[in-house]
């Protein structure tokens, strides 16, 4: 298929439509069996689930051109199954997996002309999301939803790609101790806005959310998690059981590990600790790794050692390893790439 003649190495993280994406509807308690559109709109109930009481979860994957040619996505198996979990807390049925993978793979293929090309510096960013599209007033549970699949190319999330940003210490509190952090409720980024807009007037790229209850402890930012690098060369993640279960982490924390033969350690980091790491950075599929050169914690900063103009050396080994993996340069660990 001919590729779109698009300025690959220039689009930033926005949504362009595309070709086709995937529709299925949830209706007296079971799924039908989905189908392609080109109707990039959506129109429904003016009382859906999702306008009065925000039910809605959503996921993000991406799919890559690798180096001899193939187009794979990387382990879309995680975000079916996150997806469950999200669904599980929200009240909202399942999506079975298979017929999640079988989405990825049918959007993918269809919009193969939007995938960008090996080495251009863009992907193709892979929107799947649930949304309570039957009327309810009383507070409850809609008794229908609709599951979409779109596609966008996208290019780097931050400006700047890989030069490292500056985050703030935020003043609003992200999550609740037993609340929805650790899903992928749309409710949880509407809650974040506020947030994000006033730390973007700040003049910062982003925020770091403590723990709510003590406001001791690092939990993440608004689309990513952190990973730290302590001074002798170990890879440090926050563990929480209110922040998302991020796979580009955990596939990270692997790398570290059998990889790169480093030592990692996903535990609490209190926020007192973090001016004594060497490296931070961000992690997501929209942010891969992002490092962080500064952290402003109401006027006083910390500066990481790694400095403001490039990536500290581990978290340029752990970005060139992941981006390897998934580029098809690096054998994958088994599972993990999904060729089209
Ligand atoms: N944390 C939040 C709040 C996110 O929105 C995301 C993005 O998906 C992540 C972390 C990173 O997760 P993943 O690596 O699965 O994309
Ligand atoms: C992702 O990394 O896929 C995200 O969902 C983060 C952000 C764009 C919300």
């Amino acid at each position: 298929m001919e590729k779109q003649n698009i300025d690959w190495a220039n689009i930033g993280f926005g949504y362009m439509p595309t070709g086709e994406r995937f529709v299925a509807n949830y209706k007296d308690g079971k799924w039908d069996e989905g189908a392609m559109t080109t109707d990039a709109t959506v129109t429904m109930s003016e009382c859906a689930g999702v306008l009065q009481y925000a039910q809605t979860c959503f996921e993000g994957l991406k799919a890559y051109t690798t180096q001899d040619g193939k187009i794979v996505v990387f382990r879309p198996d995680l975000n079916a199954a996150r997806m469950q979990d999200s669904c599980k807390r929200l009240e909202m049925p399942v999506l079975p997996e298979n017929m999640f993978v079988d989405a990825v793979c049918k959007v993918v293929k269809a919009n193969a002309d939007y995938v960008p090309p090996y080495g251009s510096g863009a992907t193709l960013y892979l929107r799947p999301y649930m949304f309570g599209i039957g009327p309810v007033i009383g507070v409850k549970p809609s008794t229908e939803y609709q599951f979409r699949l779109f596609a966008t190319p996208v290019g780097p999330y931050f400006k700047g790609g890989a030069k490292p940003i500056t985050i703030k210490v935020s003043d609003f509190d992200r999550a609740a101790p037993h609340g929805t952090g650790h899903i992928k409720a749309g409710l949880n980024y509407a809650m974040s806005l506020h947030a994000i807009v006033t730390a973007h007037e700040e003049g910062f790229a982003e925020n770091m959310y403590l723990d709510a209850a003590t406001r001791t402890k690092v939990e993440e930012t608004g689309g990513a998690n952190f990973i730290f690098v302590t001074k002798d060369g170990k890879v440090v993640t926050p563990k929480s059981n209110s922040i998302l279960p991020s796979i580009t982490r955990r596939s990270l924390m692997y790398v570290a590990k059998e990889y790169l033969g480093l030592e990692v350690e996903e535990r609490e980091v209190y926020f007192d600790e973090v001016k004594d790491f060497a490296e931070c950075g961000l992690c997501g599929t929209a942010a891969v790794i992002s490092p962080v050169g500064k952290i402003n914690d109401h006027g006083k900063e910390i500066c990481f050692p790694s400095g403001m103009e490039e990536m500290g050396p581990v978290t340029k080994k752990l970005y060139e390893t992941l981006t390897g993996i998934q580029m098809g340069r690096i054998e994958a660990p088994k599972g993990w790439i999904k060729v089209i």
